[in-house]
């Protein structure tokens, strides 16, 4: 079976877990917090790091840390991970959805004015398997409507818009470092921003609030702290970032060349202001092909290849539907429906072999025989 994704370990990880045990730092106190903080917070290209326990903690927290009032719509895709929205939720905001780009298959900012209100009081765009969205024409609509731009960019470790890197390109972002991301902690977030005010309240929040008369707490605070252990991980990671983007990147390339004259498969795109890290590398089957990613799936499966299905639409999700009002399902989502019915994702790790995506390649193609 070649799975779907799996981490690539084999660096400094043992050790510095290692030094984590031998020395008594497990717990969220210790020096590999700091200095993953301070790594990853250098390499996206912002002043300040604020490592927690997952991507939807990273997410509420900068939610709440940027400001967002309960009461508050969020604009967010339709199209991505219902992490997403559920943050937006947990800070009693409401989210709204927008439906996707069809090439990039990020928000389609186009579509955002339409659902602003005097409610509105962010955006959150998602940079969807790794390519990031089109920040400028987003950014512009923040700045007309005065709203925050919160990026999520849980697939996008690496992946730059005109150069600057994703974590840097709002006024805060979100990572999750799930085994399945481009660099890990097995399970783990950060909230990265250069805005001081963001920081020091996300890193209040963090950790229950905590006051310096320590039991006294003046709001309301999360227990959302990253192990010393997580981070060593981190920081092993963090040493091999650039090998594990260009391995991504490599992948790509080769599942593209395979896929080159068949007219039937959409891939991913990079357009000319993006670096796409290809966090996963999706296709989508042209409904002509007769095909559709639940079958395709199916069969791939009994050749031993393991895929993903594409996200299923928010404004579908039962969750939200069956609660009417929680979340801002009204609209056609044309795109995003069509992603998730003809989508799916195949084997993506850093470390897969050429002869694996080529074995995953021709089993695709073999689909239309
Ligand atoms: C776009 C997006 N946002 C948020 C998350 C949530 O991250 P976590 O699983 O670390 O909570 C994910 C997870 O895969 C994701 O893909």
């Amino acid at each position: 079976m070649i799975p779907v994704c799996e981490p690539t370990l084999k660096g400094n990880e043992l050790k510095y877990v290692t030094e984590c045990i031998k020395t008594n730092w497990i717990s969220s106190h210790g020096k590999f917090i700091k200095e993953f903080e301070e790594v990853f917070a250098a390499y996206c290209g912002v002043k300040y790091g604020i490592a927690c326990s997952n991507g939807t903690t990273a997410l509420h927290l900068a939610l709440v840390s940027a400001g967002i009032k309960e009461g508050a719509e969020v604009i967010v895709p339709d199209f991505t991970m219902i992490a997403c929205a559920n943050a937006v939720i947990y800070s009693n905001a409401k989210p709204v959805f927008v439906d996707a780009d069809p090439e990039i298959w990020c928000i389609n900012p186009d579509l955002i004015e339409e659902k602003i209100t005097e409610k509105t009081g962010a955006i959150m765009p998602v940079h969807i398997y790794g390519h990031p969205c089109d920040m400028d024409s987003i950014n512009k609509i923040a700045k007309q409507y005065s709203l925050i731009v919160l990026e999520d960019a849980a697939e996008a470790h690496g992946a730059e818009y005109k150069g600057k890197k994703a974590g840097s390109l709002g006024d805060a972002a979100a990572f999750s470092f799930y085994a399945n991301k481009i660099i890990t902690t097995g399970e783990g977030g950060m909230v990265v921003t250069d805005d001081k005010k963001i920081a020091e309240r996300a890193r209040l929040l963090r950790n229950h609030a905590f006051t310096p008369e320590r039991f006294v707490h003046e709001e309301i605070g999360f227990n959302y702290r990253l192990t010393n252990l997580q981070a060593a991980i981190g920081v092993a990671q963090m040493e091999k970032v650039e090998k594990l983007i260009e391995a991504r990147r490599r992948n790509a390339k080769l599942y593209n060349e395979f896929f080159e004259k068949a007219d039937w498969i959409i891939t991913p795109s990079e357009k000319p202001w993006a670096k796409n890290v290809y966090w996963m590398y999706g296709i989508v089957l042209e409904k002509k092909s007769g095909l559709n990613a639940r079958t395709a799936r199916a069969k791939l499966l009994k050749k031993g290849i393991e895929t993903r299905a594409f996200f299923y639409p928010m404004h579908l999700q039962p969750a939200f539907r069956k609660r009417r009002g929680i979340a801002g399902i009204e609209g056609d989502f044309p795109v995003s429906t069509m992603l998730s019915e003809q989508g799916f994702y195949l084997p993506s790790s850093s470390h897969l072999t050429e002869d694996q995506i080529e074995k995953v390649a021709k089993a695709v193609l073999s689909l239309k025989k």
